[in-house]
Order: C-alpha cells, then structure tokens, then sequence
C-alpha cells in the first residue's frame, strides 16, 4: 500500500489545515441552479445566469473584512467562469482576498431503483473535471450524499453505497491536487429523536471512513462536512444547544479519526442563529482532536437574502448582514459567541 507523494501530502495538508484556521470557516454558495432559482423566485426575480452572477457578486464583492472569518468558498461550477461588472473573474477576486475557492463537483441525487433512496452522481470523468477545476485555481472540491432518516432508513445498501462513493470521489479528488470535502449529510427531516440520529450519524461516519481507508485516502489532507447531530425537525422533544453539542461531539470522538484536520458542519436547515449556538455550544466542549468549524450556506445566507430582495439599492445592507453572520459564527467556531 502506498500514500500520495510527500509533496503532494504536503500540499494537501497545508490546504486543509489553511481552510480550518482558527476563528474561521466556509461559506457555501454551491447550490444548483434549482436550488439558487428558489432563492431568485423569492425575490421576484428570474432564475437567468445574470441573476444568479449578480447575486453572488454581492457576496464576493462584500468588504474585505469577510476573509477575518471565512477563509474559503465553496462554489457551482457556472460561478468558477464568471467575471464582476468591471470584468474581474470571480475566482481571482476571492483568492485576492485570500479566500480559497473550492467546487461543488457532484452531480447531484438520483433514486436508488426500487427504495425510497437516494444515492450521488458525478463519478464519471470526476478525474478530468477535478484537473480542469485545479487549473482554473481550486484548491478543494465538495461532494455531498444525504441519508434520510425513516422507519427503514437509511438502509444497510444506503449507507454503503454512500460510503463507496464518498471514498472514490475523495480518492479521485487527491490524485488531482484537490482536497475532498466529504460530507455525508443525515438529514434533518423526519420526527425522529436526538438519540436515534446520534446513532445512525455515528453507523454511517463509521462507515464512511472504513472505506476512505480501504481506498487509501490521505486523511489529513480531508475535512469532513457532517451534520450536527439534533432530533428530526419534526420531534416534539426538542434539545437544548448543549445537548446537541454533547451528542454531536460523542458521536464523532467515537467515528473520526484524529488524523482529520478539521471539521466543518453543513446549517442543513437549521435557523441561523440555532446554527450559531450550535456551533459555540460545540466548541466549549473541549475534548475534541480537529479544529470544529462551519461549512454554511442557508446559515449564512438567508438574512443576506432577505435584506437584499434582489434589489441593487439594498447592496450594502445585505453584505453587511454576510458579515455579521461570518463573524458570529468565527466567534462560534472559538465557543466565544455570546447572543
Ligand atoms: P447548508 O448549510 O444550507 O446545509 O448548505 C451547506 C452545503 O453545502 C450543503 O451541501
């Protein structure tokens, strides 16, 4: 067995290690244009690519101030081409303010035939995309597999192939330079309680890293992108962040390695200030092994959203709305946040 060469460990490391700095995190602006095109259509606007352009270069446009919490991006591939008003591509802008950008590269869910599940496309000439997007200036890549808790669910061949595939994309991912976000996502539906989803995050993570290991992933050049671990949205018996934090770190101290550097937890719905709680609740548990920071986009997103309203007068509100959200949750990643 072997690992990938010193030099590019070291790369890869120092990746990583670059994008869980202390006090910051990652912003995710990855949605398809499905999911973006909601966002448009709630502010009355049309789901064209200049809207969506439009949209983002407010976010990357914001003051400089926001590399303080958010060392990196995560993009959708149309956003990796695009330029801002005076025709400076985005991609430049961002790592001129020394933000790292990375890139959504799956494919998005497709059904498992015959079950109520799902697993993740995109592992075809994953390899070349990976080398094209490394060119353009990424330096990580994201692919996301959710697990829907029910009755049932996630089955045994769910969570397997989830795992299989995770660890391809990883693999695939280092063998171009890039380091893989790999993020299984236990979804917050269904009215299951904490307990139940501390268990089945704590099956899946198990297995996700059995087979990053059977595929020779380099782990410390990976960050994990997990759910935190809280009862399903619709469960009576709600959780205090502390109990959220308690479970969650349980579930991960007994699944993740000590050799991951970091890791960096999906909103998956989640209000944003209960997303920030969370977080800071997490990090006053002092125990654990890797840096515990945020990889949001409805987090950070919603209120930005909501004061812009797809209106150019609104701008500077909206950016100033990313900032404080970016830096309540760097304060968060610190267990420093205080309401
Ligand atoms: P949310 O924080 O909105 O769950 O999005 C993060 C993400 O990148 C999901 O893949």
């Amino acid at each position: 067995f072997s690992y990938p060469n010193l030099e590019l460990q070291e790369e890869l490391k120092r990746t990583a290690e670059a994008i869980v700095a202390p006090g910051k995190g990652i912003l995710a602006v990855d949605e398809n244009n499905e999911g973006i095109g909601k966002l448009l259509a709630g502010v009355d606007l049309e789901n064209t690519e200049e809207n969506r352009r439009r949209y983002r270069q407010m976010l990357f446009t914001s003051d400089e101030m926001l590399s303080n919490n958010i060392s990196a991006v995560i993009l959708f591939e149309e956003t990796l081409y695009q330029k801002t008003d005076d025709g400076i591509l985005f991609m430049d802008l961002l790592r001129k303010k020394n933000i790292i950008p990375g890139v959504k590269v799956d494919k998005d869910v497709v059904p498992l035939h015959l079950t109520e599940e799902y697993t993740t496309q995109g592992l075809d000439n994953l390899a070349e995309r990976c080398a094209a997007y490394k060119k353009l200036g990424c330096r990580f890549a994201k692919w996301r597999c959710p697990l829907k808790i029910g009755e049932r669910s996630p089955s045994v061949q769910a969570i397997e192939d989830a795992s299989h595939v995770l660890a391809r994309y990883a693999s695939i991912c280092q063998s171009e330079g890039l380091v893989p976000i790999v993020e299984p996502d236990v979804l917050l539906d269904g009215n299951h309680d904490i307990v139940r989803s501390q268990k089945v995050t704590e099956v899946v993570l198990a297995s996700v890293y059995k087979a990053l290991s059977d595929h020779h992933v380099f782990l410390e050049g990976t960050l994990l992108k997990p759910n935190m671990v809280t009862p399903g949205q619709q469960c009576v018996k709600r959780s205090t962040p502390e109990e959220i934090a308690s479970a969650t770190v349980t579930a991960l101290l007994r699944t993740v390695p000590v050799a991951v550097p970091g890791i960096t937890f999906l909103s998956g719905g989640l209000s944003e200030e209960d997303a920030t709680l969370n977080l800071n609740a997490i990090n006053q548990i002092s125990k654990a092994p890797w840096r515990l920071t945020f990889s949001y986009g409805r987090a950070l997103q919603a209120s930005v959203w909501k004061s812009w309203a797809g209106k150019d007068e609104n701008i500077g509100k909206a950016q100033k709305e990313l900032l404080q959200r970016a830096q309540a949750n760097g304060l968060a990643s610190l267990g420093k946040y205080v309401t």
